[in-house]
């Protein structure tokens, strides 16, 4: 008997649900998180930092906190000023950054100015709290407003090489003249919006631990990259990255704000020096609010011009971001407003704008999250200026091609998106006049919006260790930030070994371990499921060539490309098989393998760059060959109070083609956190800034808004099966950050449908709609 008799097999497990593999171990407390890491008798160290914005330190007081007992040492740059180099941008770009204890010099509010070390957290906090500052302070420029705000066209910028930033090179996308084209459209939008600043603010506070043995430095942080956090501490503080080792198993949330080094880290390493003792940090949460990256505010210029059928005829798009007085730190997403939809005449533009404020970084969805605010609110706006429906919009300027080079997306199903969402929305109920929708007290809104992010992938490296049982480990410097990460890995592995999933155990978290590039930007799960997958193809080759190289085994002679992993067993196409202990005995103890992968579009030291700590990925919106995003559509039904102006989320639903799936159960929770925290950064989050003082003023999550369950209906989250064999290997386009993009315009078309008012300055709330006619107030 043929085939039919052979084993019936299951091609792959990939798109079956998974749960997390390091469920147990987080809801059970075993999950060991970089602040749960024993160290032998550490010293803990406060923070303090700079109550100016802008300014000099003329001097310290610092009797009364040394005299408090248990005070072990004091930092400031004064004494170790020159002990650690410029702090690298974040994320690797903008030009230069802030500095801390390297100088006198106080560059934002919030900076830290010292650091306290003593024998207990408690002796640490009474100490900080008595350490007298006097500045010499000048008027900070806060924001966008503010005299000595300074603006730079990005184009314009020059670093004069070597700094790494975006700016190197930089493009504003163009095509076509879309000034004429404006002016003879028939119809045309002409709007300023903006989004505000936002942070981060994960479960995990910003900790770090550090100890020295023998010259060597462990780091126990929670980063997004632990190469990176190696390489470049050990360039701030000057020694061999060699003698670096970072280590973070467990992270409890990131957004961005692990993904490069921050400046606590160098100071901590610097203290545990000083004092040959582990010192261990765990900064609060107010303080987590200036001494990392945020989200900066931006503002728009953007204008459409349409044909009366709709078509797309102009698009300009000019942007501002705010960045720190040395940076040029941005995110600039008009490279993916410029490409979204079919438009011969392309006009974009990228400012900066140098505050005395931290610098910013990456948090969820750079930049995509603010820049696709103005464009689907726009688009809204142009449906309604149409009289046309706002998803028929989208869809007649849907395209195979983006504008600027022509090039064709990889794999595009925006459209297919839009009718899988509005069919399990019911988009079909909505009356199109705004305000015309009621339930009750409630005005009902009903709002759509484009969901998209450039699919990413970076070079990585993992060592496959397959022992008898069979068991197989995977070890790899992956960063599980709450994605899943290690569970998809472990997926892919057991999918490629033909084992149960309880037979992979993953190691990452550790510098020690491979390099695996950068748990952001989406790029992860490319990443590593495609090294793995590339490992465990490579063992398979090996068990092949030695199965059929044994003459008296049952696959003497065969063609080892036929054969199979499946079920624990190694199979030939006749039918033969035997146990995979089996195969493994050929072999002189346990199989190990090393494996590179680079992707396409990295440079060929990509795998090696990894190792020295830089990013080295493919961005899928700016190759030079191909375009690659995921995409989806977003709706959203928010209630408005016909007598309260309150806004509530009724009901949201989201439809997302982003390639393979390797687990649907995290991918699934992936897009919903995401979709929730685009319903948050629409209606709940801004960080204030204090005009004079450059000051935040809502820094605790007392007063910074973020949603609770009653705040969050049911989310619906449908995936559009999608394969696109062009971006890598598997498939993966990558969900991490697509669930965030074009949430907030979806939101803000909600409530102009259902109140007659635009909102186009973000957050949305109650008092932007008091004058609302639909309103009775
Ligand atoms: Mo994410 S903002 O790419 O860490």
């Amino acid at each position: 008997m043929a085939d039919d008799a052979g084993p019936r097999l299951r091609q792959s497990i990939f798109g079956e649900p998974e749960p997390r593999i390091d469920g147990r171990a987080k809801v059970t407390g075993q999950a060991r998180y970089a602040f749960d890491e024993p160290v032998s008798n550490p010293a803990h160290a406060f923070l303090v930092t700079s109550a100016i914005a802008r300014g000099r330190i003329a001097g310290f007081h610092l009797e009364a906190a040394k005299a408090i007992p248990g005070v072990l040492d004091i930092l400031t740059f004064q004494n170790v000023g020159d002990q650690a180099g410029p702090l690298p941008p974040p994320g690797g770009k903008g030009g230069k950054n802030t500095e801390s204890l390297q100088s006198d010099r106080v560059w934002h509010a919030g900076q830290i100015v010292a650091v306290v070390v003593a024998e207990t957290l408690e002796a640490s906090r009474e100490a900080a709290q008595l350490v007298r500052v006097d500045y010499a302070e000048e008027t900070p420029s806060a924001s966008f407003e503010s005299p000595g705000a300074k603006t730079l066209a990005l184009a314009d910028v020059d670093e004069g090489g070597g700094g790494g930033g975006p700016q190197e090179g930089h493009e504003d996308p163009k095509v076509g003249d879309a000034e004429a084209a404006m002016a003879s459209a028939s119809v045309t939008i002409d709007q300023r919006y903006s989004t505000p600043p936002q942070h981060h603010n994960p479960l995990e506070l910003y900790t770090t631990t550090c100890e020295w043995r023998d010259g060597q430095l462990t780091v126990y942080e929670g980063t997004q990259f632990a190469h990176g956090m190696k390489v470049s501490l050990a360039k701030q503080i000057k020694v061999d990255p060699a003698d670096v080792r970072s280590v973070s198993r467990f992270i409890g949330g990131a957004f961005g704000s692990r993904g490069g080094l921050t400046h606590r880290t160098a100071w901590i390493a610097i203290a545990a020096r000083r004092l040959n003792r582990p010192v261990r940090l765990e900064a609060t949460r107010q303080q987590g609010f200036t001494i990392v990256t945020f989200r900066a505010e931006t503002r728009h210029h953007l204008r459409l011009g349409a044909s009366k059928d709709g078509r797309l005829q102009a698009l300009a798009h000019e942007g501002w971001e705010a960045t720190s007085r040395p940076s040029t730190y941005n995110v600039s997403g008009t490279s993916t407003t410029a490409r979204l939809y079919a438009c011969p005449n392309v006009l974009t533009k990228v400012n900066v704008v140098q505050l005395d404020r931290q610098t910013p970084g990456f948090m969820r969805g750079p930049p995509e999250t603010p820049y696709l605010f103005p464009l689907e609110s726009a688009m809204d706006e142009l449906a309604y200026a149409l009289g046309m429906d706002p998803i028929e919009l989208r869809r007649i300027n849907d395209t195979q091609n983006e504008p600027i080079k022509g090039l064709p997306y990889t794999s595009r199903h925006l459209t297919q998106c839009f009718d899988a969402a509005s069919a399990a929305f019911d988009w079909k109920r909505r009356d199109p006049r705004p305000g015309s929708m009621r339930d009750g007290d409630w005005l009902v809104g009903l709002g759509c919006a484009t969901a998209t992010y450039p699919a990413n992938v970076g070079a990585a490296s993992t060592r496959l260790i397959l022992a008898p049982g069979p068991r197989a480990r995977i070890q790899m410097a992956a960063e599980d930030i709450g994605t899943g990460a290690y569970t998809s890995i472990a997926l892919t592995a057991a999918d490629r070994l033909g084992l149960p999933i309880g037979q992979v155990a993953i190691e990452g978290g550790d510098s020690s371990l491979p390099a695996a590039g950068l748990a952001a930007g989406s790029t992860h799960a490319a990443s590593t499921c495609n090294v793995v997958a590339k490992a465990c193809e490579m063992a398979r080759q090996r068990l092949a060539e030695a199965a059929v190289a044994a003459k008296d085994g049952p696959f003497a002679g065969a063609d080892p490309a036929s054969l199979r992993l499946r079920d624990g067993q190694l199979i030939g196409l006749s039918g033969a098989r035997e146990p995979l202990d089996k195969s493994l005995e050929r072999l002189s103890g346990p199989l190990e393998i090393y494996a590179e992968y680079l992707p396409h579009g990295v440079s060929p030291d990509g795998v090696q760059k990894t190792y020295q700590g830089q990013m080295a990925s493919a961005r899928g919106g700016e190759l030079k060959d191909q375009i690659r995003y995921s995409f989806g559509a977003q709706m959203i039904e928010v209630g408005v109070h016909r007598l309260t102006g309150e806004v509530r989320v009724r009901r949201a639903t989201g439809a997302f083609a982003g390639g393979r799936i390797i687990n649907p159960t995290t991918a699934k929770s992936q897009l919903m956190g995401g979709m929730i925290w685009g319903i948050s950064a629409a209606l709940h989050e801004a960080t204030e800034i204090d005009p004079r003082m450059a000051r935040y003023t809502n820094i605790e999550l007392a007063e910074y808004l973020v949603p609770v369950n009653a705040d969050i209906p049911e989310i619906e989250v449908i995936l559009v099966p999608e394969e696109d064999h062009q971006v890598n290997e598997l498939g993966i386009k990558g969900i991490g950050e697509l669930g965030t993009t074009g949430m907030n315009a979806a939101v803000a078309n909600a409530v102009f449908h259902a109140t007659g008012v635009r909102i186009r300055d973000l957050p949305i709330r109650i008092e932007k709609l008091l004058d609302a006619p639909a309103l009775r107030i």
